[in-house]
């Protein structure tokens, strides 16, 4: 395993910097199961290399009154918000539609949650265990529109790796 990545020069195109560091974030977990190990170099990974605001997951997890809730997992950027209900902000909305999520501008997505407020565009992925969600993954960009269709493919196949991880 590789304990660095090579970082894509400024002014690279994003497809060709998600093709420079997919290879090596699948080579970063290759032979590692430990979940958090894994998904923690991988969120490392893709902030440093693609310079994102925020990269991280949150865990669907029972609290004390038995209700299942988004719980904060490992994280690279500023401090979030630790715990998020379902159906609420867009890691929310994320989970109960189980499906990807692209906001372009989150003043305009009714209920966003500001975690930080140099957040600008957003980007949820559902990760599922079993057909549920287990994890939802959240991108935040300091940019406007910064996520599109070329973010969806590449970071699915971030999802898999993460779904080979909760096994
Ligand atoms: N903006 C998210 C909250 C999580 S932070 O962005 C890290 C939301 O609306 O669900």
């Amino acid at each position: 395993m590789t304990e660095e990545i090579i970082v894509p020069e400024k002014g690279t195109s994003k497809k060709e910097k998600y093709d420079l560091l997919i290879p090596q974030i699948r080579a970063l977990v290759e032979g590692e199961d430990d979940l958090i190990a894994g998904v923690s170099n991988i969120l490392a990974a893709l902030k440093e290399g693609m310079g994102f605001l925020w990269t991280g997951v949150y865990f669907v997890k029972e609290n004390k009154k038995g209700e299942k809730e988004l719980v904060l997992g490992p994280f690279q950027g500023p401090v979030a918000c630790s715990r998020i209900q379902y159906g609420k902000g867009v890691c929310g909305a994320g989970w109960k539609e189980k499906k990807i999520i692209i906001v372009p501008d989150v003043d305009k997505f009714p209920g966003h949650i500001a975690c930080s407020s140099l957040s600008r565009s957003e980007i949820v992925l559902p990760v599922f265990k079993n057909n549920e969600v287990a994890m939802i993954f959240d991108i935040d960009s300091g940019q406007l529109s910064t996520f599109d269709d070329t973010d969806s493919k590449y970071l699915g196949e971030i999802v898999q790796l993460m779904e080979g991880l909760l096994k």
